[in-house]
């Protein structure tokens, strides 16, 4: 009886534990800022070329400020993207102002790690399809905004995006017709 007493006293103090870490992780995990509302894209805008996605009318979209905790081994999803003028990115990089040759490593990242610049025009390692590449941030792939002209009436960013050039497509040997959207991870080089 004794026995069985301490044991339930024991158990009881493990689940107050667990509860409370369960908070603290909870209370670390990045939600989201907000939401934006859909609004049909007048005509002849939102280009559907390379797998974007344009914005439906009274479709809510979340935003957010913030992306996973970045560290030796972050999830993240790869995209596609054009970085030369005239291509879905749209203006010149936000690092350099600048545009860039679709055939150099260069990618955007999401707003929460964009960072505020602070990963600008630094390398990072991508993992995927079994290999691994080097490649540069130049720009942002916006988490906050969407769904206006500015964006090309595409939805915001999820948090999570590593948007690339077809050169980081290439080198990790993607065949062409795969390119839409890879599951890989990443790190800060050097
Ligand atoms: C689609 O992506 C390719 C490769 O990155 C790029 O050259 C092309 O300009 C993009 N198309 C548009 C319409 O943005
Ligand atoms: C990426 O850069 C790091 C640091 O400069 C280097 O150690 C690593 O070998 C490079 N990886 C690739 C795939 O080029
Ligand atoms: C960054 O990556 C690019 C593309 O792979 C490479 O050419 C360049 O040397 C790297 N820069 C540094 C500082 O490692």
């Amino acid at each position: 009886m004794k026995n069985n007493n301490s044991s339930a006293v024991l158990f009881l103090i493990f689940l107050i534990f667990t509860n409370y870490w369960l908070t603290i992780i909870e209370a670390q995990k990045c939600k989201p800022s907000g939401k934006i509302k859909g609004e049909k894209p007048p005509a002849g805008q939102c280009n559907k070329d390379n797998n974007s996605d344009c914005c439906e009318e009274g479709k809510y979209y979340s935003t957010y400020k913030c992306s996973p905790t970045v560290s030796r081994h972050t999830k993240a999803i790869l995209a596609l993207n054009g970085f030369e003028k005239g291509s879905d990115g749209g203006a010149p990089s936000e690092c350099d102002s600048k545009y860039h040759s679709d055939n150099t490593p260069v990618v955007a990242l999401s707003t929460g790690w964009f960072n505020k610049k602070k990963r600008c025009l630094k390398n990072i390692t991508i993992f995927g399809n079994g290999r691994s590449v080097n490649a540069t941030v130049v720009d942002e792939c916006d988490s906050t905004m969407g769904c206006d002209s500015d964006h090309d009436y595409q939805p915001p960013c999820r948090n999570n995006i590593v948007d690339a050039s077809k050169a980081v497509w290439e080198a990790l040997k993607v065949p062409k017709d795969k390119r839409g959207e890879l599951d890989i991870h990443w790190t800060d080089a050097n």
